[in-house]
């Protein structure tokens, strides 16, 4: 894994829009992989102000909570509509269905998206707990897309988003973890001194399922770009650009 450290969120998104330009200017970029919560914020801020062409380019994200519809506010949905899908014209964008009817056949459904639109890059944020996607620890390495009870502190961490601590949905439809690792390149973005535990984890700790984000040490292509606060406690000697 390569790791690059920036002193502000906007410089790490910055890196990671430049590797997202080129991928897409060089028609390397067919099917983009995207996350919500605050960390992309910055990054799709200056994907959107760019106006690149991205005519050419799918978009499938990671995950979608149960019960909310496409226009509620909390809903990922609206989320990447506002923050992204609104300002550019990408192809196609897909996003589980957290309304399906029958959501296990929902999760099915959207593997053969994934099998249709491999992912070329894929973006994520990290848990504090280090989960990836909702993926929380003690899942399974081997997980495809599947429904997930969230756990109380994910449910916690994202109720700032919520009016009502209430409102803030028990289950969501992830991506699992093999269908992120399937993604042939990795941007993971970490900002903030609440990640500085999992970043550690995931980069120096062991590889087992009490840290989702550990597996990523066996994929061959995954940059990490942090601020210096989430990675103020890795080991000295780990390489660092700026
Ligand atoms: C979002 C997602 C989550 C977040 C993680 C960090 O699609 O899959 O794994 O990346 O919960 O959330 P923030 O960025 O809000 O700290």
């Amino acid at each position: 894994m390569e790791l690059l450290t920036y002193k502000t969120p906007d410089e790490a998104a910055a890196k990671a829009f430049d590797i997202i330009k080129e991928g897409i200017e060089n028609g390397n970029i067919h099917t983009l992989g995207l996350a919500t919560g605050g960390t992309p914020l910055p990054f799709y801020k200056i994907f959107r102000d760019s106006q690149v062409d991205v005519s050419n380019v799918s978009t499938v994200n990671l995950d979608e909570y149960v019960g909310l519809k496409d226009e509620d506010e909390n809903s990922y949905h609206y989320y990447m509509n506002k923050e992204l899908f609104s300002h550019l014209n990408f192809k196609q964008s897909f996003l589980p269905n957290g309304m399906a009817d029958v959501l296990e056949a929902e999760c099915l459904h959207y593997e053969s998206i994934l099998q249709k639109h491999p992912v070329d890059v894929q973006i994520l944020g990290i848990g504090s707990n280090g989960h990836i996607g909702f993926n929380e620890p003690g899942t399974p390495f081997d997980s495809l897309t599947h429904v997930v009870e969230l756990t109380e502190s994910t449910r916690e961490a994202n109720k700032r988003f919520f009016d009502n601590e209430e409102d803030v949905p028990t289950h969501a439809i992830s991506m699992g973890i093999q269908s992120i690792l399937a993604a042939k390149k990795i941007i993971l973005l970490a900002f903030g001194d609440n990640k500085a535990d999992a970043v550690k984890h995931m980069l120096e700790g062991k590889v087992d399922e009490s840290c989702p984000a550990s597996i990523l040490q066996k994929h061959p292509n995954v940059v990490v770009l942090a601020d210096t606060k989430a990675a103020s406690m890795l080991k000295e000697g780990i390489v660092r650009d700026k």
